[in-house]
């Protein structure tokens, strides 16, 4: 089963464009599911479901075409079918400390849970094989990158908090059960976190795998959505996800140059230069802009009629090296840098706010790093088999 993560500023085209990819991929006979994880659901909304029809409710995929199923995870339902204890639990404690009962099933609801819940189910299709391909249409940039690194910070919990918090509540429970005004934890809490993380079993690793993973990107040719997308570029590749396409959503056409919109036109190709040379060489699509709104199965046809211009395949594995990487080697920082087509020769290395500047020839590359490096500055370079590493250190 592939993985295809769609993610991006808010408002950029990140639904319409899964949703439309979605629509291809079942065109080419692939069963397909498009699930939204952004809990500011507009999947149904994309798709123009009438409510009777596709009910939320039920948070169960939808069949919308043949081969093409939409799924909105409900946090309502997720709470009662894979948060029962842990929420239960909450809600006692948020009561006791005198809060209605509306509003302690409501705080019960913790950050984080919606995106477990998806990637329950992720991990679930992907091992009845029920799906060819999942469309993953996530929330804004920060949240998304919460739902990649959830499974690294659940495995140290497990590993860390875990065990420990059960053995002293297990030695004190008799105990504080008489004294505290709070409840503790029943022993069937701890059973249903064991019970999720089990579930959860193996969906790191398939994040990370480039065969099964993709992120696209989905931005709009304007200077402070690229900033964005160059930050998210780099942190999805620090938690070891593969960046394989960027999709340029709203480019205004040839025409709005005779237009009002004709410094808006002028100021969006210049970020298209700018954006080809950054990321390469991951592909930059453009999307143009319509003159509607891209709602209903009608609109989303067309669109998916264009990205299959732009890429007849989205299931392909395009990119199996990850462009650069962040490493740690004998307790130094490094920038892993892939350099096909880089020659031998001088290396010019500096730093330029929090990115790295790697030149090498004609060649120059800017390296967001992330702010645990960004304080550091480059100490040496060298080729390792048509990688550059870069050493990092300590200013002196
Ligand atoms: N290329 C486009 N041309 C015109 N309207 C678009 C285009 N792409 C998206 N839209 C519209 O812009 C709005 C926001 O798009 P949406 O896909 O919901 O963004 P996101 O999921 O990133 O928040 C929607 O009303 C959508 O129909
Ligand atoms: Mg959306």
């Amino acid at each position: 089963m592939r993985i295809l993560l769609y993610s991006g500023k808010g408002g950029v085209g990140k639904t319409s464009v899964a949703a439309a990819t979605g629509v291809q991929l079942a065109r080419l006979g692939l069963r397909t599911l498009v699930m939204s994880v952004d809990p500011a659901h507009s999947l149904a909304d994309a798709f123009a479901l009438r409510t009777g029809l596709f009910d939320a409710k039920t948070a169960d995929p939808f069949e919308v075409r043949p081969n093409l199923y939409v799924q909105e995870v409900n946090i309502q339902v997720e709470l009662k079918r894979h948060w029962r204890e842990i929420a239960g639990y909450l809600t006692t404690v948020l009561r006791t400390s005198g809060l209605g009962d509306v509003e302690a099933e409501e705080m019960a609801i913790l950050p984080g849970m919606e995106e477990l819940s998806a990637m329950l189910y992720v991990n679930q299709y992907r091992k009845q094989e029920t799906y060819d391909v999942v469309v993953l249409d996530c929330a804004p940039t920060a949240e998304s990158l919460r739902f990649v690194s959830m499974p690294t910070t659940l495995d140290w919990y497990m590993k860390h908090v875990f065990p420990m918090e059960r053995r002293v509540l297990n030695a004190v429970r008799p105990l504080l059960n008489r004294m505290s005004p709070v409840e503790l934890p029943a022993d069937s809490y701890f059973a249903n976190i064991k019970e999720l993380f089990t579930r959860l079993d193996g969906i790191d690793t398939v994040l990370q795998d480039p065969q099964v993973t993709s992120v696209r990107l989905v931005t709009n040719a304007e200077r402070m959505v690229l900033r964005e997308t160059q930050r998210a570029f780099v942190y999805f590749l620090l938690h070891g996800l593969s960046v394989d396409g960027l999709i340029v959503n709203r480019v205004l056409p040839e025409e709005a140059s005779q237009s009002f919109l004709a410094a808006s036109r002028e100021s969006q190709q210049q970020v298209l230069e700018e954006m080809a040379s950054y990321f390469a060489p991951v592909p930059v699509r453009q999307v143009p802009m319509f003159a509607q709104e891209v709602v209903g199965l009608e609109r989303l046809d067309r669109l998916a009629d264009l990205l299959h211009e732009l890429d007849p395949n989205p299931v392909a594995v395009t990119r199996t090296e990850r462009p650069y990487s962040f490493d740690r080697r004998n307790g130094v920082h490094q920038v892993r840098v892939a350099m096909p087509f880089a020659e031998k020769g001088e290396v010019g290395l500096f730093m330029k706010g929090d990115e790295l500047v790697v030149e090498v020839g004609v060649f120059r590359r800017h390296i967001g790093l992330p702010t645990t490096l960004a304080a550091l500055v480059p100490l040496r370079a060298t080729f390792e088999d048509r990688t550059l590493v870069v050493e990092l250190g300590e200013p002196t």
